[in-house]
């Protein structure tokens, strides 16, 4: 099913589609959000949002995430240094970062005398990758049900043992993405997505002839978005920041498979 647009009240597009309920909406209302006022998240909310993460479906059972809420601001400023993103930096929104952790099983072998091969394997790694998403997502949809925004921060993956050691993560386990959680202070435009014909198919792989004819159309409706990151200027189109941006940013350029098998991950 395609989704719609229609205006919304600030004067943006939402999608919409055809089932709703307030889920729904607010997960087609979703919009990463960069800027936040100075207002806190009540502890309140952050216990909320905390217990949704961990209530998220696990792999096997095995619960290999574990998440690091920072307060020091010593300890964000690593991240920040990390990162290389402004807003990570000082003192708006909560910082979580979500740790792929096999580490606390390992404990457990550990302590019944049973080898812990297994866990280093890549499909166990994966797995726990697997649960600490899914934990990260339940926290952002928790977060938008209570108008509050939230930025995914792949960026901590620039200097990743910069922050493997301010939060002095243990051996198995690796801090996949970060998350910044606060109040709005801005209202940026929906993104738009690729149409679903990309991007869902029954069956089998749906055909795509020549990208650069299929998705001209596409092309077009992405350089309508306006960046709030950049002096609110339009975005490049999509095919044009898939030939430039893979493999530039410093998280995509990161020796990620040395530090992964520094820490006893994904081994084999
Ligand atoms: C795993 C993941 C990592 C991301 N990392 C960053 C990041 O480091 N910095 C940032 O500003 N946005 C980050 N984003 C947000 C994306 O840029 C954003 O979701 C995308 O541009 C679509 O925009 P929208 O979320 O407003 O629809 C990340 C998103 C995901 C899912």
């Amino acid at each position: 099913m395609d989704h719609a647009l229609h205006p919304d009240a600030a004067g943006h597009t939402a999608p919409t589609t055809g089932v709703d309920n307030e889920t729904i909406s607010c997960q087609l209302a979703h919009r990463t959000i960069r800027s936040f006022t100075g207002d806190p998240v009540g502890e309140d909310v952050m216990d909320t949002l905390l217990d949704v993460a961990r209530h998220a479906p696990t792999s096997s059972f095995y619960q290999q995430m574990t998440i690091v809420r920072v307060k020091d601001p010593d300890i964000r400023h690593e991240v920040f240094l990390s990162s290389g993103q402004p807003y990570v930096d000082g003192t708006r929104g909560e910082l979580l970062v979500f740790v792929v952790d096999l580490h606390r099983n390992a404990r457990i072998r550990e302590a019944a005398g049973v080898d812990l091969e297994p866990l280093g394997r890549t499909a166990l790694f994966l797995e726990g990758v697997e649960d600490t998403l899914l934990a990260a997502q339940n926290t952002v949809i928790a977060a938008e049900s209570l108008g509050l925004g939230t930025v995914y921060l792949g960026s901590i993956g620039g200097d990743p043992r910069r922050v493997i050691r301010a939060l002095r993560l243990p051996r198995h386990t690796y801090p996949l993405v970060g998350l910044l959680v606060g109040h709005p202070d801005q209202d940026p435009q929906f993104k738009p997505r690729l149409p679903a014909t990309f991007t869902t198919a029954v069956d089998t792989y749906p055909e795509l002839d020549d990208p650069a004819v299929d998705l001209a159309d596409y092309d077009r409706v992405v350089q309508t978005y306006y960046d709030l990151r950049d002096a609110n200027r339009r975005i490049d189109s999509f095919t044009h920041q898939i030939c430039t941006k893979p493999g530039a940013g410093r998280a995509e350029m990161a020796p990620v498979l040395d530090i992964l098998r520094e820490q006893g991950l994904a081994l084999d």
